[in-house]
């Protein structure tokens, strides 16, 4: 068998040369809601892996390089100029996908864990206020509609997301005496995907891979039936050699 291993072997470091491409670095926010208001405090860390004594980060706001260097952005009461694209990289990974944060102005505001979803997924729903004071009698609008209603203000969770859940959101209750309202803002719930996973969507050096693994397993099929044939064919020949071709590759 071991003259069938090399190819094999092969195409096992080939595919593990793949996996060691340097893992992209991600911004994730803390807390986590991507749109704020004015005074607002919130802590962007830069995930991906350091090499060891060499921590520096670097951070592009809206493309441009920031002097930070540090692993995390601290915005302490955020100004709408922190609203923007926030990306980050570490010396062994790349560069992150931009994460946006949005700064508004006003008494409320709706936050949502995700604003795009499929369904089934479990979306959690804010309604925040400025320098969180203290709000009362807060309503969840969906299209217009009154969602649910909450004496105090309590977050809205949605287990698990329907298409009755898409659409324009916003939150309304009273600061003291002012009847307050936020903002619309949009969830997209997008249907599950068709079931057929459409083979654009393998990298190609996955399907290679396993085009590649499926030959080498016709070719040690193929090579095992003949040797079986050749060996049988020989065993009814020559009697005499039997023994020792039970012995060599028995003992292999
Ligand atoms: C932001 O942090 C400061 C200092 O810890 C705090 O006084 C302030 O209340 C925070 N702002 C908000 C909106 O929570
Ligand atoms: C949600 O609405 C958008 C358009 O407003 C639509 O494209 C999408 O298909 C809808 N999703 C579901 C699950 O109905
Ligand atoms: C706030 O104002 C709206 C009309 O704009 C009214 O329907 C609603 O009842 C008021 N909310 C409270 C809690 O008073």
């Amino acid at each position: 068998m071991w003259q069938l291993l090399p190819p094999a072997a092969l195409l096992l470091l080939v595919s593990a040369d793949t996996r060691t491409d340097p893992p992209k670095a991600m911004v994730v926010l803390d807390p986590p809601w991507d749109r704020i208001l004015e005074k607002d405090n919130v802590t962007l860390t830069c995930q991906g892996a350091p090499r060891l004594g060499d921590n520096d980060t670097l951070w592009l706001i809206n493309g441009s390089l920031i002097s930070n260097q540090s692993p995390y952005y601290v915005i302490a009461a955020a100004t709408v100029e922190d609203s923007g694209e926030y990306q980050c990289q570490t010396s062994l990974s790349t560069l992150s996908d931009p994460v946006r944060l949005d700064v508004h102005v006003g008494w409320l505001l709706i936050q949502a864990s995700r604003w795009v979803a499929q369904e089934g997924d479990a979306i959690q729903l804010r309604c925040h206020s400025w320098k969180r004071k203290p709000v009362v009698k807060v309503n969840y609008f969906l299209n217009g509609r009154s969602l649910k209603h909450f004496h105090w203000n309590t977050d809205y969770h949605i287990a698990s997301a329907t298409h009755q859940h898409n659409g324009s959101y916003f939150c309304r209750g009273l600061i003291g005496t002012k009847n307050v309202s936020s903002e619309e803002a949009r969830i997209l719930i997008q249907g599950l995907p068709s079931a057929s996973v459409s083979p654009s969507f393998l990298p190609w050096s996955q399907i290679i891979f396993y085009v590649l693994m499926g030959l080498v397993f016709i070719v040690d099929t193929v090579l095992y039936f003949s040797v079986c044939r050749e060996l049988r064919s020989s065993m009814g020949l020559k009697r005499n050699i039997k023994v020792q071709w039970n012995l060599e590759p028995q003992d292999k």
